[in-house]
């Protein structure tokens, strides 16, 4: 043994056992690794019992399925990309602050997931070496209706939080995302916006407190931990800071019955004049009206157009909402017929895609493992698109043949909330958000080269149609496209690039708060705020 390793450099040596450590489990580097993790896991919780039922190394059988339940993104789903060396699924909140402990301990990266639902697969991927912290278990959503609020565990789904609701109340409900399986834990903490957005702003605009575990291991709420962490909390990634274990959250008023709406337009059907003066409309009307539009090459009798689809929800009954668009939107022609009057959480159902009749309780489900792959972008838009660069915008919608873009309107309650109130700047000035979406259903590195290409290019082409200076984005739409930290001495100028597009003039104040409370940068990710460095 001696004798061989005179023969390898020191280089060489150093190489061989990252090799190791990167690429086996079975390897002595990573078994000690394990076993040091396990013995101060049980060190600090005193049980080793449960431990068997929280910690998931490469060996475990059910380790392969515990990973693969909270993959949201197909593309991140396939057997090139590294796994981590264990999950830990914490059944308590001491699970995590011994996870966090004792991951630092080891010196390894944590990633932390709630839903799995991130567009770039970050809360279950890294090119490093990693654990997961995986939240699922903790999930607990605890409606108080005499105070309008409730506590709600990072692990819940949103559309656990809109169920408990509704099961309490039928006249409360809570402005979150349209997908029901996203994790409160992501979203809440990246803003999180929804179709009740022009009327009560972001999720994060609705958070009145938070539970973390801090790199110390530390529990904190609002109160320990002071308004400058808990203002980057709402907006600014939870990732940077901490393990978030709970919101508490106000609910809002819904009215018994809503409305909701779908009316698709082609080309050859005026689209274009539906949507410049959506453009005009959406951001402005009455803010009890949320109308997403959804723009799409398809094909029509052999020819290739475009589609304008207006979805609506509207905070009221159908009759006042046909003549507030009559007045405001005539160009939408939207009839009685077109209207469908139903409660929220129905409404919650038609905006989730679920089939008609659908029971509330469908909310609950949690276990799809399956899902499309997928690429997003997105983009703010400050002034209206001219219908002549609207025309140009269809043509090269159409060469480019399957990516499509979402109008999601801002203004009302949006404009209302000043850009630094929350870490989540994106306020007053914004007419509405793009998001460039594109999914398919088949493993093909042909397919996702064409369609990521896709969304690039089109993001090129929409250049002088959005903000600009910076060219702002949407965090809880993660885009590794636009810079990426690999945390080494370039770290704090990496996150400069997209840390002014996530977070515009908030970004100086987030790097404060993390210089604060995380100095040694352990909660860190692709896009997590850097530390000032001490020199
Ligand atoms: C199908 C689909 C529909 C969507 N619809 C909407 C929508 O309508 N509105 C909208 O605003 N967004 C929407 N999104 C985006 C979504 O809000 C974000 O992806 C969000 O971050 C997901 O949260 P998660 O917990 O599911 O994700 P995860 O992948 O688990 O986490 C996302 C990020 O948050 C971090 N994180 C997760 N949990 C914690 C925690 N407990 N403490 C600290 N950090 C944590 C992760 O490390 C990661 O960086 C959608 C996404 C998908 C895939
Ligand atoms: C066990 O935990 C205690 C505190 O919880 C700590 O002081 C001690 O160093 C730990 N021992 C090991 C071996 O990790
Ligand atoms: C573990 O057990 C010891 C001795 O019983 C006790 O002093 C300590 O507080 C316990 N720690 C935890 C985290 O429960
Ligand atoms: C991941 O791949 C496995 C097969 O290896 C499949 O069963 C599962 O449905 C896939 N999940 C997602 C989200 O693509
Ligand atoms: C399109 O606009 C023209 C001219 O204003 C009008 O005559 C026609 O009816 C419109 N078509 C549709 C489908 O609205
Ligand atoms: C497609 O063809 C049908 C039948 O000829 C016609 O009624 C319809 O208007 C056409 N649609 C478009 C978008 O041209
Ligand atoms: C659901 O079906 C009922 C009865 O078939 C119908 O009256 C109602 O309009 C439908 N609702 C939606 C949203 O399609
Ligand atoms: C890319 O996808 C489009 C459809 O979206 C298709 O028409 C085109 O042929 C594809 N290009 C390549 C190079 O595969």
């Amino acid at each position: 043994m001696a004798k061989t390793s005179t023969f390898l450099s020191p280089v060489f040596v150093v190489l061989l056992s990252l090799q190791f450590l990167n690429l086996s489990v079975t390897s002595g580097a990573s078994d000690s690794v394990h076993e040091t993790f396990l013995r101060c896991l049980k060190n600090q919780t005193n049980s080793t019992d449960e431990l068997s039922k929280i910690v998931f190394a490469q060996t475990n059988p059910s380790y392969t399925s515990v990973l693969q339940a909270y993959i949201r993104n197909a593309r991140f789903n396939d057997s090139e990309t590294l796994k981590p060396l264990i999950i830990v699924t914490p059944l308590q909140e001491s699970h995590v602050q011994a996870a966090v402990i004792c991951s630092k301990q080891v010196g390894y990266q944590l990633k932390i997931r709630s839903g799995g639902h991130d567009y770039e697969g970050i809360s279950y991927i890294s090119e490093n070496p990693f654990f997961i912290l995986d939240m699922f278990n903790l999930r607990s959503v605890n409606i108080d209706l005499k105070d309008e609020s409730a506590w709600i565990e990072a692990g819940a789904t949103l559309g656990e939080v809109y169920f408990r609701i509704w099961e309490k109340s039928k006249v409360h409900g809570f402005p979150a995302g349209i997908c029901p399986t996203v994790g409160v834990g992501g979203h809440l903490s990246g803003g999180g916006y929804g179709n009740m957005l022009r009327k009560f702003g972001l999720s994060t605009d609705n958070v009145v407190d938070a539970k973390i575990v801090d790199v110390k291991g530390r529990i904190l709420d609002r109160k320990a931990m002071g308004e400058d962490l808990f203002w980057a909390l709402r907006g600014g990634g939870g990732a940077s800071f901490g393990v978030v274990l709970s919101y508490k959250i106000k609910l809002v008023p819904v009215p018994e019955t809503v409305t909701v709406f779908r009316v698709e337009r082609l080309l050859q059907e005026n689209a274009t004049d539906v949507v410049y003066k959506w453009q005009l409309v959406a951001p402005a009307t009455d803010r009890n009206l949320f109308m997403r539009m959804l723009l799409q090459p398809v094909t029509r009798n052999k020819t290739l157009t475009v589609r304008a689809s207006v979805l609506a929800l509207y905070l009221g009954g159908a009759d006042s909402l046909v003549a507030l668009l009559g007045k405001d939107f005539p160009e939408l022609g939207l009839k009685k017929e077109n209207c469908m009057e139903m409660s929220w959480i129905e409404s919650v159902l038609w905006w989730g895609d679920f089939d008609n009749g659908t029971k509330p309780d469908a909310l609950l489900d949690r276990n799809l493992n399956q899902a499309d792959f997928l690429k997003r972008k997105s983009d703010y838009v400050q002034k209206p698109i001219p219908k002549f660069s609207l025309n140009l915008l269809w043509k090269t919608m159409m060469e480019l043949g399957k990516i499509g873009l979402v109008f999601n309107p801002y203004g009302g309650r949006m404009d209302e909330i000043p850009a630094s109130e929350t870490a989540m700047p994106h306020r007053a000035g914004n007419l509405f958000k793009i998001q460039y979406s594109v999914s398919w259903d088949e493993p093909s590195v042909e397919l996702e080269k064409n369609y990521t290409s896709q969304a690039r290019s089109l993001y090129s082409f929409m250049t002088p149609f959005v903000s600009k200076d910076p060219r702002s984005a949407y965090l809880n739409y993660r885009d590794l496209d636009i810079g990426i930290n690999h945390h080494g001495k370039e770290s704090y100028n990496e996150g400069e690039v997209y840390g002014m597009k996530y977070f515009n003039g908030n970004y100086e104040r987030l790097v404060k708060v993390k210089t604060m409370f995380d100095p040694e940068n352990f909660f860190r990710n692709e896009q997590s705020i850097p530390p000032k460095p001490t020199k």
